[in-house]
């Protein structure tokens, strides 16, 4: 296990520019494959989950390769294989949106089931019901997802629980499929829309993106285009968090202020400083935070992706924060590692109470199998007192681009071990 040494303490100051969104490239990934030729992504941020899934899609014959500019192109010409056994998808819980490429591009599929971070159950139902209402038969077998159909027909399609990877993976089948599909009770996300906006640049018609209804008229030919990922709103917030956390004063730059809303505002509560403007958000904490509760939501609600940068960063509140975690059944393990660190949390199920202490103290703590509870901790370790080794920085850098240099560009002190 890879870790990071870091020394609290420091107020973080200066400027941090965010790269692209880690969730929205690994649906735009995939979606290239429909392409009759190539497609060059801009901003496709450089973290593992993004190098992952190139090795996979070249595994299935595609090419993927990063220009000088920092720009992919992927081209699809060469893809060969409707199938992606286990050990090629093991590594990335995203490798899912493969079943509906692949079904919508040879009317069959078999994708191993991954597994994902330890946030509690991954299922795939929803997924499920939409290719089978598009005319898909559907079978499980020693860990394998397997699709077949004759025809991709358009259907209306009801998701019984707000999913993003639903909702993308039945855009992506839907775009193939002869006819329209409706698909309500969809998801919201930035990521669902950039999706959207890459699929229509490639000759889709796609429309609602970013609304519950989303309605998806299929085309049998699709052809390569050129797209800018959206930027990361999770690594945008968890920014944004480690500025409020140490105290301190930074510009976050490449961001859509909108996408953070929710965040925003609950800060804002929190009394810490907001200034936006265009594309960058000011953030500054002179003084001590004040306890702020929060549900997380599907969007434009709290992101259960920040639920843990945000505990973090009220365990030195003054007051109690509670934060209900309406998502995952299981996103608090990391609890335990901050209140080793001298945070007084208690957890009842989805709720967490987090009762604000006047300081954290450094030790070397450990973040399990989930990205974004290895970033709370490196917050927790920030504004600790002395020196914290937050371990599995393998996990932080599947969602976090360069996240030691850009924490040491604010006046961090840190160094990765092992
Ligand atoms: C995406 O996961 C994100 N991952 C997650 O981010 C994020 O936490 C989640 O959306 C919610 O915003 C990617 O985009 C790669 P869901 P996803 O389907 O699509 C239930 C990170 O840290 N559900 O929206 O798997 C499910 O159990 C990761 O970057 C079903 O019941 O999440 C959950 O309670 C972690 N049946 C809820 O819906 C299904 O078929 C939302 O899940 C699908 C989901």
């Amino acid at each position: 296990m890879s870790s990071l040494i870091v020394q609290g303490g420091a107020r973080l100051t200066g400027r941090v520019r965010i790269g692209g969104s880690k969730n929205a490239s690994v649906a735009i990934m995939p979606a290239t494959l429909f392409g009759a030729g190539p497609t060059r992504l801009e901003d496709l941020p450089d973290i593992n989950d993004v190098k992952v899934f190139s090795e996979i899609l070249c595994a299935l014959g595609a090419r993927v390769d990063r220009q000088e500019d920092g720009s992919v192109i992927i081209d699809p010409t060469g893809l060969s294989r409707w199938d992606a056994p286990y050990e090629l998808v093991k590594r990335l819980r995203a490798s899912y949106y493969l079943l509906g490429v692949l079904l919508g591009r040879f009317g069959k599929a078999e994708v191993a089931l991954p597994g994902g971070c330890d946030i509690g159950l991954r299922p795939i139902d929803q997924h499920l019901k939409g290719f089978r209402a598009l005319g898909a038969q559907v079978s499980m077998e020693h860990g394998m997802v397997k699709l077949k159909a004759k025809e991709l027909r358009g259907a209306e399609i009801y998701l019984d629980v707000v999913s993003v990877g639903a909702t993308i993976n039945i855009m992506l089948a839907a775009t193939m499929a002869k006819g329209t599909t409706v698909i309500e009770n969809a998801a919201k996300e930035p990521h669902i829309v950039d999706l959207a906006n890459l699929l229509n640049a490639m000759g889709a018609r796609v429309q609602g993106a970013g609304t519950d209804v989303v309605k998806i008229r299929g085309t049998d030919q699709l052809n390569g285009c050129t797209h800018a990922v959206i930027p990361d709103d999770i690594e945008a917030g968890t920014y944004v968090m480690m500025a409020a956390a140490t105290h301190g004063d930074v510009r976050v730059e490449n961001i859509i202020p909108q996408h953070l809303d929710s965040v925003l505002a609950k800060l804002r509560e929190a009394g810490v400083i907001v200034e936006e403007n265009g594309d960058w958000v000011r953030v500054a904490a002179p003084g001590r935070l004040k306890a702020v509760s929060v549900k997380t939501l599907p969007y434009p609600g709290f992101p259960t992706d920040l639920q843990q940068p945000f505990v973090a960063m009220m365990t030195t509140a003054e007051g109690v924060s509670i934060v209900h975690e309406t998502i995952w059944d299981n996103r608090f393990g990391y609890a335990n590692e901050l209140i080793r660190m001298g945070a007084r949390i208690k957890i009842d199920g989805r709720t967490a109470f987090i009762e604000g202490v006047p300081k954290l103290f450094g030790i070397p703590v450990c973040s399990k199998n989930d990205l974004r509870a290895g970033a709370a901790l490196i917050i927790a370790a920030l504004s600790a007192d002395g020196e914290s080794e937050v371990d599995g920085m393998e996990y932080v850098d599947r969602g976090y681009e360069r996240i030691d240099e850009k924490m040491r560009s604010l006046g961090a002190t840190v160094r990765r071990a092992g």
